[in-house]
């Protein structure tokens, strides 16, 4: 959950790595620090808070120029955010330099060594102990990379570990183990950064870098290799968006800009998976036909919004695919019993690729011989090369961290996996698929028309912005949607926000509603009936005990105008898609909320955009 920039070429380093962290800065805002190699020697600078206080610190004391520089933005694991813990780390001599993203699991045996040994350690992180290790590797010759090699050898974690060392002018060495490093390949210079959007200002061909390897960065070119020292394979690739993606775009928050641009994003992951015959073609799967109809159960694995979309992918999967349907919370399901079989298909949902909790149930359905389906954003991300097959969501950068236009995607990755598996096993009438197929084309529209109509939304969360809870209900694909609403709330407003199945209201819930507490009540489309008239009546229960209700439900829906002190209107769509509409207004009102109430949302405080560790 650490911005990690290296660069090596002919440019002035620290600008090229301050920019790069400046675009990083969402993966981690605890700290921020910078080392430069010039004339032999090793300048580094590092201060508590967000970038602007390095930037700040490098203003009033600017390094020594050089063309070799690494930097890192912090998110704390071991060691309060402060000047001492941010990184770089240096050894004794103060010319060897460390970054680090991860968690070293054995560092304090390794520091207890260091320390036997005479080092002195001065910060309470994980990282400093690498330096240190890497300082004594260094004494018994070779260059860094070999040292490299060597100290990763005793490495227990997870760990991306970028390295310079006066000893090695024109050289930057990084390696990786679970966390993510992607290398930037360009004319007389290269770059090492967390995530592409540190360096594609410069270039957009890019080299994957796998598992268990350290890559050597000259001004030249790269060397990958294995922990052993053998040469390592590696997949040569090129960004295909440009750095204005990356950008705001006009907007003040990223976020404003990734609600703005979902109905873009939702035709994107539509795109080239629907035939002029109105069929699917989904061969990033890479399962064949036989292998989707031997498929006896399908459990979904994933985190925080991912996991809300795993929640509605169970009802399109029950009702298209006609599977059975597990979804489990990525960080539970790994330590669970979980019965799987080679006929078990484990999808797992994640918009980075990185997030830990994800990658570690995907291994250990791995080790259950499950097959493994990743639904992703992120192109050259860690999941994708941990799955047998592939989705991806063609959201773009999700740069803040509330995940909003990713988790829109995701819903309609999954229904297109759960009309395919219909089309493959022909569970459905291949007309109701078609049909489908054919309002998924159109929802993209639907979603342009609900942006279109949200003032009254965004005023509403202003005027709320003093409220201490507000609590949300639905039912069926629903109730996913108000959980969905409550972690947006809870992640952008710091507040006490609850979703509930809107059936469990009285088996205990009903007894917080208190006079004037506000409710958001998602309301199913009137033509499920009976799910509509019940939560109607959810809706006159809390009423009458004096909830102030906010009501979202098809444009024109009368029978909840009587007991809607809000009454939001969304498109009429099929129950399933219903949460491709009534997300939106939620979305909406968590931004603003947090907006009135002075809040940064696109980096809300104690969070991180992907989350690689456990
Ligand atoms: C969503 O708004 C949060 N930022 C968080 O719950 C996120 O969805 C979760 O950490 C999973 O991230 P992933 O999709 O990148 O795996």
């Amino acid at each position: 959950m650490c911005g990690i920039v290296g660069y090596v070429g002919g440019r002035p380093a620290l600008e090229v790595v301050v920019e790069g962290l400046a675009r990083l800065e969402y993966r981690g805002y605890d700290s921020a620090g910078v080392a430069v190699l010039a004339d032999g020697t090793l300048a580094t600078a590092k201060r508590a808070g967000k970038l602007v206080n390095l930037r700040d610190a490098l203003a009033e004391e600017p390094p020594p120029a050089g063309t070799i520089g690494m930097g890192h933005t912090r998110w704390a694991t071991h060691g309060p955010p402060n000047d001492r813990n941010a990184h770089p780390h240096v050894d004794c001599t103060g010319t060897v330099a460390v970054i680090h993203n991860g968690i070293i699991e054995n560092f304090s045996a390794l520091r207890g060594e260091l320390e036997e040994a005479g080092h002195k350690l001065g910060s309470d992180t994980d990282t400093e102990a690498v330096a240190h290790l890497l300082e004594d590797e260094l004494k018994g010759g070779g260059d860094l990379a070999a040292a490299m090699r060597r100290v990763c050898g005793r490495l227990e974690g997870a760990f991306t570990l970028v390295a310079m060392h006066t000893g090695d002018p024109d050289l930057v060495v990084g390696a990786r183990r679970n966390s993510p490093l992607v290398v930037g390949v360009g004319d007389g210079e290269n770059f090492l950064a967390s995530d592409v959007s540190a360096f594609i200002e410069h270039t957009r061909d890019a080299i994957e870098l796998g598992q268990d390897q350290v890559v050597e960065l000259r001004p030249g070119g790269v060397t990958v290799t294995d922990f052993e020292g053998r040469p390592a394979e590696v997949t040569e690739y090129h960004v295909d968006w440009d750095v204005s993606a990356a950008e705001k775009g006009g907007y003040d928050y990223f976020m404003l800009k990734e609600i703005a641009e979902q109905p873009r994003a939702v035709a994107d992951t539509l795109l080239g998976r629907i035939g002029a015959d109105g069929r699917l073609t989904l061969d990033e799967m890479r399962m064949s036909d036989r292998e989707l109809r031997e498929v006896d159960k399908i459990i979904i694995v994933a985190c925080g919004t991912s996991y809300h979309a795993g929640l509605i992918a169970k009802y399109a999967i029950e009702h298209w695919a006609g599977l059975p349907c597990e979804v489990e919370l990525a960080s539970e399901f790994r330590y669970r019993d979980a019965i799987l079989s080679p006929t078990t298909l484990v999808i797992a949902i994640s918009q980075s690729g990185e997030t830990m909790d994800a990658l570690m149930a995907v291994r250990h359905a791995r080790e259950q011989k499950a097959k493994l389906l990743g639904i992703c954003n992120v192109n050259g991300s860690t999941l994708p090369r941990e799955c047998d097959g592939v989705l991806y969501t063609h959201a773009g950068p999700e740069i803040a961290v509330a995940s909003t236009k990713a988790f829109l995607t995701q819903l309609v990755a999954v229904y297109l996996i759960a009309l395919y598996i219909a089309q493959v096993r022909g569970t459905k009438w291949g007309d109701e698929v078609f049909a489908m197929v054919q309002l998924l084309e159109r929802m993209p529209e639907k979603v342009e028309k609900v942006l279109e109509t949200m003032e009254p939304v965004r005023e509403l969360a202003r005027s709320l912005a003093g409220e201490r809870c507000v609590l949300f209900l639905g039912r069926h694909v629903g109730f996913p949607v108000a959980l969905e609403g409550a972690l947006k709330l809870k992640e952008l407003a710091y507040m006490h926000a609850e979703g509930f199945a809107a059936g469990e209201l009285k088996h205990g819930p009903i007894a917080l509603i208190e006079p004037g507490l506000p409710v958001v009540v998602v309301v199913p489309p009137r033509a499920r009936a009976v799910l509509h008239d019940k939560i109607v009546s959810n809706i006159q229960e809390i009423r009458a005990r004096g909830a102030r209700t906010i009501v979202i439900a098809e444009e024109g829906d009368a029978s909840v105008e009587p007991y809607a002190d809000t009454l939001i209107g969304v498109p009429a769509v099929p129950t399933l898609l219903q949460p491709l509409v009534t997300t939106v207004p939620l979305q909406v009102f968590a931004c603003e909320l947090a907006t009135a109430k002075g809040h940064d949302v696109d980096q809300p405080r104690n969070l991180a955009k992907s989350v690689t560790v456990e």
